[in-house]
């Protein structure tokens, strides 16, 4: 039987690159001052719908949801900024001296998406949120904390893509503007975007199947619809980006595909060649009212999120090997059933010791005990043998340099230690 479509095992092997990029953004998040929040992999429907927008096609078609035996519509979170709001307001946090809220998550999302490579059905967000704050300087923080992200793993081939979507003032009067725009091709549109006509026609611009229409091309740009208090904000933003040296393209088609953003909208993208089809390594923006949409005050707010999908596919792309360490630090092979024996208790003390150790379990020779400590890629082998046993010692291999030393067998975790420490 095979999993479920779209979605992955992670295997030893492959799974070190999740701990090591995990890390790495962990302590991103450390330097900008962003804290972990968890939330649960299920919320109520309602949440998402309000949140991310009945309008939607996250909500619309792709959402795993279901009825729980108590007759409640639950859903499988397919983002994480909803939840994230959604627990901001519920334990008032929005109350503490503390602001903006700066917040980081990792992990599982769902949504019913049609697989293909980098697009997955369940696959991991990291993402950041800041709460609270409706300064221009946070949304380039956030907006930095990105592109360094990808930048400290090695990354070089990545464009940045801004555009500013407006305030609601903005946004309404660039609404009719593409009303106008787009009804009298309102038959030459896909059925997804003749209803988008009247329900959201900003989501027209981000349509794959209309994309060649040649009435794309001439499109209202919100860009020219912007108030005045809307176009000073994306200024200062780009003001500060420059500042910090970040390069950025600006796309007045830039839309993305929840409802929650107004002001800065950004993307990633992989410019490397081999990435494939789908290039949005991310994105993000503004989301000034999501909060009070969740039931909380006004509160303004900014965030991105990755998938690590996407990003390990990148680093593929562009050759990139992180640096694993793959070694064992000892192997303890072991000649005969009394060594056997003693092994248990030497290998517990020096793991209990913090050294990482492993032994045979499958009654191996000695020379295949040697091969599997080569496999494991250990640094030293240990060896019992019956002599070894009767003298009371062990000896100590150290496998890069083919050293050896025999030492009593009560001394063997202080040597290794003083070894280890060497390397
Ligand atoms: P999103 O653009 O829907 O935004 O998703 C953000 C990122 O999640 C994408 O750029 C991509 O890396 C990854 N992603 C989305 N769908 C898939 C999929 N099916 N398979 C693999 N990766 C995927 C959001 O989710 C917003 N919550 C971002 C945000 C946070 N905005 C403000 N704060």
């Amino acid at each position: 039987m095979k999993g479920p479509r779209g979605t992955q095992d992670i295997l030893p092997g492959s799974v070190e690159k999740w701990q090591y990029v995990e890390t790495v953004l962990q302590d991103i998040c450390n330097r900008y001052n962003y804290k972990e929040i968890r939330t649960p992999i299920f919320e109520h429907t309602e949440l998402f719908q309000r949140g991310v927008g009945d309008s939607t096609d996250i909500v619309q078609k792709e959402m795993y949801t279901f009825e729980d035996r108590g007759g409640r519509s639950v859903t499988l979170r397919p983002e994480g900024t909803a939840s994230v709001v959604r627990s901001f307001v519920q334990h008032k946090v929005y109350g503490s001296p503390n602001q903006p809220t700066k917040l980081f998550y990792f992990g599982p999302m769902f949504r019913y998406e049609r697989p293909q490579q980098g697009r997955m059905r369940q696959f991991v967000q990291f993402g950041v949120e800041a709460l609270g704050s409706d300064d221009p300087a946070i949304d380039a923080e956030v907006i930095a904390l990105a592109m360094n992200a990808y930048q400290e793993l090695g990354l070089t081939s990545l464009k940045l893509v801004i555009n500013s979507l407006g305030d609601k003032q903005s946004r309404n009067r660039h609404r009719e503007a593409l009303k106008q725009h787009f009804t009298p091709h309102k038959e030459e549109l896909c059925e997804d975007c003749q209803l988008r006509l009247e329900s959201n026609p900003m989501r027209i611009l981000d349509c794959k199947k209309d994309r060649d229409h040649p009435a794309m091309a001439t499109a209202p740009s919100i860009l020219d619809y912007l108030n005045n208090d809307s176009r000073e904000y994306f200024e200062t933003v780009k003001a500060v980006l420059d500042n910090m040296g970040i390069p950025y393209e600006i796309d007045p088609n830039l839309v993305r595909g929840l409802d929650y953003y107004n002001h800065t909208a950004f993307e990633i993208m992989s410019e490397s060649e081999g990435f494939g089809a789908i290039t949005t390594l991310s994105g993000g923006g503004r989301y000034n009212g999501l909060v009070e949409e969740v039931g909380g005050p006004e509160t303004a707010g900014i965030g991105f999120a990755m998938s690590i999908e996407r990003l390990l596919m990148a680093l593929e792309a562009e050759g990139i090997e992180l640096p694993i360490d793959e070694k064992l630090d000892c192997y303890l092979a072991t000649l005969g059933d009394e060594a056997k024996q003693e092994a248990a208790g030497i290998i517990y003390k020096l793991r209990q010791e913090g050294i990482q150790v492993d032994k045979d379990y499958a009654g191996k020779k000695m020379k295949a005990q040697f091969k599997a400590a080569d496999r494991l890629k250990a640094r030293y082998v240990l060896v019992l043998g019956e002599e070894e046993l009767q003298n009371n010692q062990i000896n100590v291999k150290n496998m890069e340099t083919g050293e050896q030393n025999t030492i009593a067998i009560q001394e063997v975790v202080q040597h290794m230690r003083s070894e280890l420490k060497e390397d």
